[in-house]
């Protein structure tokens, strides 16, 4: 493993930090004025959540906040409730009822505006739907739908029956999704014919329709008509395929919502590691909605006027927690685009702003440094005066990228609050609260209240202030409850580096004199590649895969825009010829098996990989290789001559 690398702006930064105080107004008028949270929540963190908890309806009280038996917790153990009735039926008996809950833009224009009422409806005729096609409490259902509103529906609807939903990003390949719906063996299946982007149409059903070959636990498969007619000839399946519109034509308006017990699971989300193979991440019911919940609110200091808009794709748990679960619950107005940000035009998210008077905007990092490039001419010309909060997630904001966020979109009125998380944590743990909480370009600043994290070394010694491995010494609501159908792997991945209980996030941090945390990136063999989690060991098996190729190994490497960008080191088998033909193959070939995400940017061949004596590739070797840099100790090389070739293998390529 490496150890947390340096990021130089940081250091910079540390010794001569510029500090955004709250202005007056945000600490008079914030959601979060009283700069005693912290300290409050410290002293009794089960009280502080059970605060949180008791704003949310259930439908039978807990009789105990936490039960924690490392490394296992129940939160709000013995109470019932439901997410949808949480997200809606709790405003539709308000005022709400009427307010806009969903302001959708399709990527070719079209629009779409659905009240809180509006998506009770559609969710509890959807429910009906289910139930119709034989789905019961607990039974797993795959979706793999466009950014449309009908992936929120289906999310809802199943959370108002108990079904597990397994959201698969649009994105991934038809090998990627039958893997995933074989691993928890989901009964159906919901998906479009289509959805948008960059101006292309994406076969989601064809798609489908492959990744089923090989899933026989699917029954019936929902399709929902996104475009009408061609490109993509749809094929309906008869008696295993359903247009969503027909079956919700006859279908009953209401449904009484599931009573879930705290600890029920709500939902599956895949997410790489450091093996070839997808984890199934579960999160359950009670914990999960009261962490979403309170960080978004005080976050992102919800307020009734405000239009939020999370740029993330509901395929990822950014678009799980803070487009669903976590701002309808608040009752929020959420904006959703399907499409591209520079479709057609680089300014087509300020565009939005403009239009739909958007006030809390949250993206990451990738793009900002993506309207770096593209240019602050394109924010200027749009009317962004309705922005009064930004956010970031998904990998390390640099200094600088929040100092263009915070004055050519925020236009250096608006606090940036940058929020650290992982699929696993299901909420955002480590993020300013805007009223209270200093800024400074670059930090995630401190941990939310409630929350208690700790800098450790390897060996598991606190570091007070420095840098090492960021632990979370205590259980938070919306922590993973395991790994689905893998409880070993739970256990080793998280909690088996210290033997304390303590989780273990996989990332490396810096404190700061204020206590305040700087995220460094990953330190395990996962790369964020443009805020998207990969890991190297499934981008390995992939090309491995290729009957031309003899071994791979994958490292991630700086890249400007997407932070990191993948590199990979191939060897092909013998009497195979290692040209640019084969290379465009193998970028084809990750892309058929894992999706355009995990695409190489770069394939070197090489004669051999450089491994120690006991036969483990030296992947820091070749990330030194991969970023140019000199060449650091090989002495527990096999074969030193082994790394030289490489190297000038490498420069060869890249001149
Ligand atoms: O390395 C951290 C990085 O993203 C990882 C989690 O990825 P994923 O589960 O896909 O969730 C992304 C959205 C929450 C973390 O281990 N990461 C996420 N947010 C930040 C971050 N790194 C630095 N700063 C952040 N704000």
């Amino acid at each position: 493993m490496s150890q947390p690398g340096d990021r130089p702006e940081i250091n910079a930064l540390l010794t001569e930090a510029r500090v955004f105080e709250p202005t007056n107004d945000w600490k008079t008028h914030a959601r979060v004025t009283d700069p005693g949270v912290y300290e409050h929540a410290a002293e009794d963190p089960e009280g502080f959540w059970e605060d949180r908890a008791r704003e949310l309806e259930w439908m039978r009280p807990w009789t105990q906040v936490l039960d924690w038996q490392p490394p296992h917790a129940k939160w709000f153990v013995g109470g019932q409730l439901n997410a949808s009735a949480n997200c809606l039926d709790r405003h539709v008996r308000t005022a709400r009822r009427n307010t806009a809950a969903l302001i959708w833009e399709g990527e070719p224009g079209d629009r779409r505006t659905l009240t809180y009422f509006d998506l009770y409806r559609q969710v509890c005729q959807f429910a009906n739907v289910l139930k119709g096609l034989g789905i019961r409490k607990g039974d797993r259902v795959a979706i793999y739908l466009p950014l449309i509103p009908e992936l929120a529906i289906a999310m809802l609807a199943c959370a108002r029956i108990g079904a597990v939903h397994s959201v698969v990003f649009g994105g991934f390949s038809a090998e990627a999704l039958r893997d995933r719906i074989n691993d928890s063996q989901c009964a159906l299946l919901i998906t479009a014919d289509g959805g948008f982007r960059r101006g292309q149409l994406v076969p989601l059903k064809q798609t489908s329709d492959e990744a089923l070959q090989g899933a026989p636990s699917v029954r019936n498969v929902i399709v929902v008509k996104r475009q009408a007619g061609e490109p993509f000839p749809v094929h309906i399946k008869e008696g295993r395929d359903h247009w969503y519109h027909r079956l919700m034509q006859d279908a009953a308006l209401d449904c009484a919502p599931e009573p879930m017990d705290s600890e029920d699971m709500l939902y599956i989300l895949y997410t790489s590691g450091t093996t070839g193979k997808p984890k199934g991440i579960v999160h359950t019911t009670g914990g999960y909605l009261v962490g979403t919940y309170a960080t978004t609110r005080w976050v992102f200091d919800l307020q009734d006027t405000d239009v939020y808009w999370c740029t993330a794709d509901i395929g990822w748990v950014t678009g799980h927690s803070y487009v669903v679960y976590g701002p309808l619950q608040n009752g929020a107005t959420v904006v959703m685009y399907e499409g591209a940000p520079d479709w057609p035009n680089k300014d087509r998210f300020w565009d939005i702003v403009e239009r739909y008077g958007v006030t809390v905007f949250y993206t990451a990092p990738t793009a900002i440094r993506a309207f770096m490039k593209w240019g602050a001419e394109w924010p200027a010309g749009r009317d962004l005066s309705s922005l009064r909060l930004l956010g970031s997630v998904g990998e390390p904001i640099n200094p600088e990228a929040w100092m263009w966020y915070h004055e050519h979109i925020g236009g250096a009125r608006c606090p940036v609050v940058d929020t650290w998380w992982q699929t696993e944590t299901g909420h955002i743990l480590i993020a300013p609260l805007p009223g209270i909480t200093p800024l400074k370009p670059g930090s995630a600043t401190k941990p939310f209240p409630g929350i208690t994290a700790e800098i450790r070394t390897g060996a598991g010694v606190p570091v007070e202030h420095g840098g090492g491995l960021l632990a979370l010494t205590k259980p938070w609501p919306g922590m993973l409850r395991g790994i689905y159908g893998d409880p070993e792997r739970f256990v080793k991945t998280y909690f088996s580096r210290w033997d304390d209980g303590v989780y273990f996030t996989g990332d490396g941090a810096r404190r700061d004199a204020q206590g305040d945390y700087w995220l460094l990136g990953r330190v395990d063999d996962v790369l964020n590649v443009a805020g998207h989690r990969i890991g190297t060991m499934e981008v390995e098996s992939a090309l491995v895969d290729h009957p031309s190729v003899a071994e791979a190994a994958v490292v991630g490497r700086a890249h400007d825009i997407k932070g990191q960008s993948i590199a990979a080191f191939v060897t092909v088998k013998e009497g195979i010829k290692a040209g640019a033909g084969l290379m465009d193959e193998l970028k084809e070939h990750v892309v058929r098996k894992i999706g355009a995400i995990a695409r190489p940017d770069q394939i070197l061949f090489a004669a051999d990989l450089p491994k120690t004596r006991s036969g483990k590739i030296m992947r820091r070797l070749l990330r030194d290789i991969a970023e140019g840099k000199a060449l650091g100790d090989t002495t527990t090389l096999a074969d030193p001559n082994v790394v030289r070739r490489l190297k000038d293998e490498y420069e060869a390529d890249e001149s």
